[in-house]
């Protein structure tokens, strides 16, 4: 009997994981795709973050420079620096416009 309900407890983990890795919400893309450099807070504090010189996204200064289209633009067609040169690639192929959105939303909520 015991090995039944836990066979049934499984599978239910198994829906349910699966579940969410179809529709990965805004704080879960973050974590996954952007905080290695942006930083899980958002002030950009991580190892290729500081390498970069990323703002700080929990500033009320730097997030008044930005603006929502731009961002989602930026998150799916990437950052080039005025060299040419790229310094944050594009997420086009990862992740969806309405997914892009829903970070610009996250973002603006990481302000101080
Ligand atoms: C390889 C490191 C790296 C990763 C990974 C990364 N970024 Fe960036 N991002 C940068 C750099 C560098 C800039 C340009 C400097 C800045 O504005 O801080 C930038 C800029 C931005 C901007 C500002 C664009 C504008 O309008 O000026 C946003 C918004 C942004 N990133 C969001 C994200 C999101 C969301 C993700 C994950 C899907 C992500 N970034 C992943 C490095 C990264």
């Amino acid at each position: 009997m015991k090995t039944t309900s836990k066979i049934a407890l499984a599978s239910v983990v198994l829906v349910f994981a699966a579940g969410s890795s179809y529709a990965a919400t805004a704080a879960e893309n973050w974590e996954n795709s952007c905080a290695s450099c942006h930083g899980a807070d958002g002030k950009g504090q991580t190892k290729q973050g500081k390498k970069l010189k990323v703002k700080d996204y929990t500033d009320a200064k730097i997030q008044a420079e930005l603006k929502d289209d731009e961002m989602a633009k930026a998150i799916l067609d990437g950052v080039k620096g005025d060299n040419g040169k790229e310094r944050m690639k594009g997420f086009k192929d990862e992740l969806s416009e309405p997914d892009a959105k829903d970070l610009v939303a996250f973002v603006r909520k990481l302000k101080a």
